[in-house]
C-alpha cells in the first residue's frame, strides 16, 4: 500500500494521539505558546539556546542573511570540543559516562567517561599536531562504530581540523572521490570492521582509494587495530592509532574557532552523479544540534539513557550520537554492529542491559523488527523506553503503530524527525509534551523554524493540498555551501522558488489540521533503508562495466526497505543477457560506490523506453518495476519493449 493510501485508510480519531497529562507535566517543553514566541522573534529564540554553550567571545550579530548565504552568531568564537568535554569535566561531570559502547561481538563493552574522552581526545589532537595537521585542513575519517570514531572527530575539531567522515560502507572509489575533492590530507581508518561476526577489511580500501586518487594530498594514514585482520603498512605513510597516541599528553588547548569556522564537510548524494560535500559551521550548528536533542526527545541529561542507532558516517550520528549529546552531557550508547546479529533481540538486550530511555532509529529497521515478530522485544523488559524517535524516511502508519504498541509502553511519544544532510538538525517534528502527533506524520516545524508547502509556482498551499516542501527562513545549522562548488549550492537549493526559498527537493502535503507529512524525493533521489542514493550515480557506473552500453535506474516501492533500486540496460553488441552478468553488475556498482548502491534486480532489454525524442521514460520503468498500471504512454516510440519488459518483471515477483 502506497504511504499515502495507508493514512487515508485511518480515521481521524486513530491518527491522533496527544501527549499524556503525566508527560506533559514532566516535559521540558508543555507551552505551546513557544511557537508564537519563537516565530515572532526567531534570532531571540536561537540566541537563547546559542547563550547555553560556551563561547570564548560572545557574538556581536545573530544572524547575517544575504540569502542564501547566512552567518549566525557574527563575531562570536568557541570550541566544540570544549563544549564537549572540558565544560562538563570543570562542572564536576568528569565522572559521568558519555558513551556505554557496545561491540558487536557478545560481551566487547567499554564504557568511557567525560573525562577519559576527553583525555583521548587531547592525545589524539596532539598526534595529529605531530603529523602537521593543522586548523583548516581536512581529515578524511573511515571507520567503523567504535570510540576511536568520535575522538577523531573531536580531535579535529579541538585543533580546528575539518573532518570529512566517509560511511564505511563505501567503496575504495568513493572514498578516493571524496579524499580527491576535500584534497585530505589524512585519512584516519581501522584494519577493518566487524559486521555479523565477518570481519571486513578497510585498510585494503584505503590503499586503494589512495591509489584510485588523481591527486596525491594523502600525506598520512592512521589505523585502529580494531580485528587483526593482516594488512600492509606503508613505510612515512601509515602509522597504528596507538603508537600515535603513545606518550601524547593528555592536555592540548582547544583552538578558538570562529562561530562560522568550518567543522565538517559530509558528502551527500545529489542528482548528478557527483556526490555533495555539504558544509556545515561551528556555533550555529552545535546551537541547533543541542537545542532539538533537549526539546525533541525531552532529554533529561541527568537521568535518560540515550541511544541513537544511527551509524556516525551519517548526518544523523554526526549530529545525534556526537555532538548534541556530548554537548548536552548525555549519558548514550553506542553499538558498533547490526540489530541481527547474533540473534534478532539484540537491540531490546541492549535497551533491558543499559536501560535505555529515549530510543532514535530508522523506519527501515522498524519494518525489519515487524518482520522478524514481536517475540523478540516481548522478550526482554523495554519499560525504561520513555520517547521513541524516527529518522530518515516516511514512515509508513502501520510501522508507526507497532514501534508505538510493541517497542514503547503505550503512552511513550513518537517523534518522527524530518531534516536533512544539509539542514544539519531536525527541521519538523512534534515536540513530545506540546504536540499531538499522527502516525506517518513529522507534524509540525520545531520553533523558530518556517517550514511552507508550496506548489509549482512557490505560492503555499491550503491546508488538504500536496506540494513541494520548501524552508523560507534561515537557520542555525543549515548548511553554509557545497565544498568548492557555491554555484551549485545555489542551482541546487535556493534557483527553484529564488529569493530566500530553500527548497529540500522533498514533496509534502498539508492535512486539514495544518499538519505535515513528508511524502519522499521528488528529484532523481532514491531513498533506501534511510539512505540517500543517486539514479544517476548508479547509472554511471554501470554504463562503466564493460558490457553496458545503456542504463536507467529507478526507485522502485520496497515494503522493507522504503525503496530498491531496479537497474535498466542495454548491453554492449557481443555481450549475452545471463544471471551471471546480472551478478556480477550488482557486484560492480557494489564495487564503484558501495554494496548499499547494488540494484536489487538487474533488467536486460534491447532498447530502454524511451519518448519520441528520446527521452528516457523513468516514470514508466518505475511502474514496470513494481508492476503497477502503467501510466499515459501515448509519446512512448517503443512499445514493444515495454511490454517485454513487464513480462520479465511479472516473473520475477
Ligand atoms: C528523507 C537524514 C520523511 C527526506 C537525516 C530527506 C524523511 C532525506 C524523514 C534526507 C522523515 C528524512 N520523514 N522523510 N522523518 N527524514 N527523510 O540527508 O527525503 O540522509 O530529504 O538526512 O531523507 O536524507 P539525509
Amino acid at each position: 500500500m502506497s504511504h499515502e493510501a495507508a493514512i487515508e485508510n485511518l480515521s481521524r480519531e486513530e491518527r491522533t494521539f496527544p501527549p499524556t497529562e503525566a508527560f506533559a507535566a514532566q516535559a521540558n517543553l508543555s507551552d505551546p505558546a513557544v511557537y508564537e514566541e519563537a516565530d515572532a522573534d526567531f534570532e531571540g529564540w536561537w540566541a537563547g539556546h546559542a547563550e547555553k554553550l560556551r563561547w570564548m567571545k560572545p557574538w556581536d550579530t545573530v544572524l547575517e542573511w544575504e540569502a542564501p548565504h547566512a552567518k549566525w552568531f557574527v563575531g562570536g568564537t568557541l570550541n566544540i570540543s570544549d563544549n564537549c568535554l572540558d565544560r562538563h569535566i570543570e562542572s564536576g561531570a568528569g565522572d559521568k559516562v558519555a558513551y556505554h559502547w557496545e561491540g558487536e561481538p557478545v560481551g566487547e563493552t567499554r564504557t568511557i567517561t567525560y573525562s577519559q574522552l576527553k583525555d583521548e581526545v587531547c592525545q589524539f589532537a596532539n598526534a595529529l599536531k605531530a603529523h602537521g595537521v593543522g586548523k583548516g585542513d581536512r581529515v578524511a575519517i573511515y571507520l567503523p562504530m567504535i570510540p576511536e570514531l568520535p575522538v577523531a572527530m573531536l580531535a579535529c575539531a579541538r585543533i580546528g581540523a575539518i573532518h570529512s567522515v566517509v560511511f564505511a560502507g563505501f567503496s575504495s572509489q568513493s572514498l578516493a572521490d571524496r579524499i580527491d575533492d576535500a584534497d585530505a590530507k589524512m585519512v584516519i581508518t581501522s584494519d577493518g570492521a566487524n559486521r555479523r561476526g565477518k570481519q571486513i577489511p578497510l585498510k585494503s580500501a584505503v590503499d586503494e582509494a589512495i591509489e584510485k586518487a588523481s591527486g596525491d594530498s594523502v600525506e598520512t594514514v592512521v589505523v585502529v587495530d580494531r580485528t587483526g585482520l593482516a594488512i600492509s603498512m606503508q613505510d612515512g605513510r601509515d602509522v597504528w592509532y596507538h603508537e600515535a597516541i603513545a606518550g601524547q599528553s593528555t592536555e592540548c588547548a582547544a583552538e578558538e574557532m570562529d562561530a562560522e569556522d568550518v567543522l565538517y564537510i559530509l558528502y551527500t548524494s545529489g542528482t548528478t552523479g557527483k556526490p555533495k560535500g555539504i558544509v556545515h559551521t561551528t556555533g550555529g550548528y552545535l546551537t541547533q544540534t543541542t537545542a532539538t536533542q533537549r526539546l525533541t526527545f525531552d532529554l533529561k541529561p541527568d537521568t535518560d539513557v540515550y541511544w541513537c542507532a544511527a551509524d556516525i558516517g551519517w548526518v544523523t550520528g554526526h549530529s545525534y550520537i556526537v555532538y548534541a549529546p556530548l554537548a548536552n552531557q548525555t549519558t548514550s550508547v553506542m553499538y558498533e554492529g547490526t540489530p541481527d546479529f547474533p540473534d534478532k533481540d539484540r537491540f531490546w538486550d541492549i535497551v533491558e542491559r543499559y536501560g535505555v530511555t529515549i530510543l532514535y532509529t530508522a523506519p527501515t529497521a522498524i519494518r525489519a523488527f515487524m518482520k522478524w515478530g514481536a517475540e523478540y522485544p516481548e522478550s526482554k523488559d523495554l519499560s525504561s523506553l520513555r520517547v521513541l524517535g524516527t529518522v530518515g524516511e516516511p514512515i509508513n502508519p502501520e510501522a508507526w503503530m507497532w514501534y508505538r504498541e510493541h517497542i514503547g509502553p503505550e503512552d511513550a511519544p513518537i517523534v518522527d524527525t524530518w531534516w536533512q544532510t544539509e539542514t544539519g538538525g531536525h527541521m519538523i517534528t512534534p515536540l513530545p509534551g506540546i504536540t499531538a502527533s499522527k502516525p506517518g506524520s513529522a507534524m509540525r516545524a520545531f520553533p523558530g523554524i518556517k517550514a511552507v508547502v508550496v506548489d509549482d509556482l512557490g505560492d503555499p498551499v491550503e491546508p488538504g493540498q500536496g506540494g513541494y516542501l520548501t524552508i523560507q527562513r534561515p537557520w542555525p545549522s543549515m548548511l553554509r555551501t557545497i565544498w568548492g562548488d557555491d554555484q551549485r549550492f545555489k542551482d541546487t537549493y535556493w534557483a527553484r522558488f529564488g529569493g530566500d526559498t530553500y527548497f529540500a527537493g522533498d514533496g509534502a502535503k498539508l492535512d486539514e489540521d495544518g499538519a505535515i507529512w513528508v511524502l519522499g524525493r521528488v528529484d532523481d533521489v532514491m531513498n533506501v533503508s534511510g539512505h540517500r542514493m543517486s539514479t544517476t550515480e548508479i547509472e554511471s557506473a554501470l554504463v562503466d562495466h564493460e558490457s553496458v552500453a545503456e542504463s536507467a535506474v529507478v526507485g522502485r516501492a520496497d515494503d522493507l526497505t522504503g525503496q530498491a533500486i531496479s537497474a535498466f540496460v542495454t548491453l554492449v553488441g557481443g555481450y549475452e543477457a545471463s544471471d551471471e552478468l546480472e551478478a556480477e553488475l550488482k557486484v560492480h556498482v557494489g564495487e564503484q560506490i558501495g554494496k548499499i548502491a547494488r540494484p536489487a534486480e538487474v533488467y536486460f532489454t534491447p532498447d530502454l523506453p524511451k519518448t519520441r525524442s528520446g527521452k528516457i521514460m523513468r516514470r514508466l520503468l518505475k511502474q514496470i518495476a513494481e508492476g503497477t498500471e502503467l501510466g499515459d504512454a501515448t509519446t512512448l516510440a517503443n512499445p514493444d519493449i515495454v511490454t517485454a519488459l513487464q513480462e520479465a518483471a511479472a516473473k520475477r515477483s
